[in-house]
């Protein structure tokens, strides 16, 4: 069948099923700029609590960098043979001051008066206060983060781009040596290209429950 003539949805399963958790990556093939254009893209435009994106992405390409890092994550190989490694890393706090942030950052994107933010600016500061007092903040902001990484591993299948989610690795050793503070790692997706020869996963069928079982209709 050609390519024109199938569906979105073929096209898009497809994908989603070629996709695996790369255990080895060809570490001479990188990504385009412009695929990684799109794949930046794909963290910016994922969606969090409020709009708040309270997390950063750490995209680390420097070949000594890779190295340094991957004792921290048990010796994967998919740190140092990626082409690009993001570190996922989000907000342990979130302050009066990031929310007043995020909010000139709408007053500016959208033209809004400053004062008819102020209902929305104190319910978001009250959330934030909320989780803090209530010991769940770190919990939050690192949700926000995950659903920022299933945006970049969608896209990177779409795209025909490998990649490897992981929480294999030490946070507190990745945030040592990323210089990190205010943030804290908490998941890495290496992204490349695969080494199907030499990736005993390559060609295995996907082990997922039935539908029947994961979707419950009602
Ligand atoms: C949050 C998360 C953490 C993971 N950590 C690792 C990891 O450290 N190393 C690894 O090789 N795979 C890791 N995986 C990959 C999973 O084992 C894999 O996604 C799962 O077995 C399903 O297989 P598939 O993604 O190949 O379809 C992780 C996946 C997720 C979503």
């Amino acid at each position: 069948m050609k390519d024109t003539n199938r569906t979105v949805n073929e096209k898009i399963l497809e994908q989603l099923n070629w996709r695996y958790a790369v255990k080895k990556f060809d570490a001479t093939k990188k990504i385009s700029v412009a695929d990684w254009d799109t794949l930046e893209h794909s963290l910016i435009l994922a969606p969090s609590s409020y709009g708040l994106q309270p997390y950063k992405f750490i995209v680390v390409t420097d070949e000594n960098l890779k190295k340094e890092l991957t004792p921290a994550a048990y010796g994967q190989t998919q740190i140092a043979d990626c082409s690009h490694l993001v570190v996922v890393a989000y907000k342990k706090v979130l302050t009066d001051a990031d929310v007043e942030h995020f909010v000139a950052r709408i007053v500016e994107v959208r033209n809004t008066p400053r004062e008819s933010m102020k209902d929305y600016e104190n319910t978001m500061k009250a959330t934030a206060k909320k989780n803090i007092n209530e010991g769940t903040i770190e919990t939050w902001n690192s949700r926000q983060a995950y659903l920022a990484l299933g945006f970049l591993l969608e896209t990177a299948a779409l795209l025909g781009i490998d990649a490897c989610p992981m929480e294999g690795f030490n946070p507190a050793e990745f945030n040592r040596i990323l210089g990190l503070d205010e943030y804290s790692a908490v998941a890495l997706c290496a992204i490349g290209y695969r080494d199907a020869k030499n990736d005993w996963m390559a060609n295995l069928p996907k082990v997922r429950f039935l539908k029947e079982e994961l979707i419950d209709r009602r």
